[in-house]
């Protein structure tokens, strides 16, 4: 992924540093924010009541994404068009699964309110979840990897902003997470590279990913969310998040504009059938 600037040196010392015995040195201190220099929060007591909240927040949204992707996925784990595909399907949901529970495990560390939040995710059926983008069936096999090329590489830019963020819980779920979504993204790719290079001999056409790509692209750029959020500037603040909305889309409309110019298929302008500004 171009240019996403690397963590500050404290973290990349961190990341990097394998002790004698064959362990990482996790980054004991908050790196940026207003309390930067500071120990890391560990454990949800220790965050004041807005941060807290900040924190809940953020989980019940990544939760609610994990959850409603392995319903969107669901209903082609016995329809991709190869065996290799059924297979990467099978692994997605798996992930996905695996990344829901993450979320909800730092959810429950907030007693009974993050408990409520988990039971209510649970509940959750197709078309009742908080982002557009989760709430669209896939209709063909170009939405599967339109999808993962567009949304879940969205959800990279949001898992990277959170690494090595202030609430060591959190930070510590990033690695894992963000090696798994790499391969969603890339078999995103993968998928619409071969409908345009191989056609009906693979599966659909080039003419199908790409409407395909008109259709994903702007309701990934509104998952950033608003230019202008008071909530990530507050998580920018708390240590939490690195990058403003705004920030992150620019970084993201870069790279998907190389990505794009690749595989052969056009982008709609940034503005185009946007939702979220
Ligand atoms: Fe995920
Ligand atoms: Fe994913």
């Amino acid at each position: 992924m171009p240019d996403i600037p690397a963590p500050p040196a404290a973290a990349r010392a961190g990341a990097s540093s394998l002790k004698e015995g064959g362990t990482v040195a996790p980054v004991r201190e908050i790196l940026w924010g207003s309390a930067a220099g500071a120990h890391k929060y560990e454990t949800a007591e220790e965050l004041e009541p807005d941060m807290s909240k900040l924190v809940v927040k953020l989980m019940v949204v990544q939760a609610d994404t994990e959850f409603a992707s392995i319903q969107q996925h669901r209903p082609w784990l016995d329809r991709a068009p190869t065996l290799e595909d059924r297979w990467i399907e099978s692994r997605i949901i798996a992930d996905e699964s695996r990344h829901g529970l993450q979320a909800c495990r730092i959810l429950r560390d907030f007693g009974e309110a993050g408990q409520k939040y988990i039971d209510e995710l649970l509940a959750k059926r197709e078309g009742e979840h908080k982002l557009e983008a989760f709430n669209m069936p896939f209709d063909t096999w170009a939405d599967v990897g339109a999808f993962t090329c567009f949304v879940d590489r969205v959800g990279v830019y949001q898992l990277r902003a959170f690494q090595e963020c202030s609430y060591g819980p959190l930070a510590r779920a990033m690695p894992l997470m963000l090696s798994e979504e790499q391969l969603h993204l890339n078999f995103g790719s993968s998928v619409l590279r071969r409908m345009v290079n191989d056609g009906p001999k693979y599966t659909g056409s080039k003419a199908e990913a790409q409407a395909a790509v008109t259709k994903w692209y702007p309701r990934a750029l509104d998952m950033f969310g608003h230019s202008n959020s008071d909530t990530s500037r507050r998580a920018i603040e708390y240590g939490l998040k690195r990058w403003t909305n705004e920030e992150a889309r620019a970084r993201y409309i870069s790279e998907v504009t190389g990505l794009m110019a690749s595989v052969g298929l056009d982008l709609p302008a940034p503005e185009f059938d946007r939702h979220v500004l």
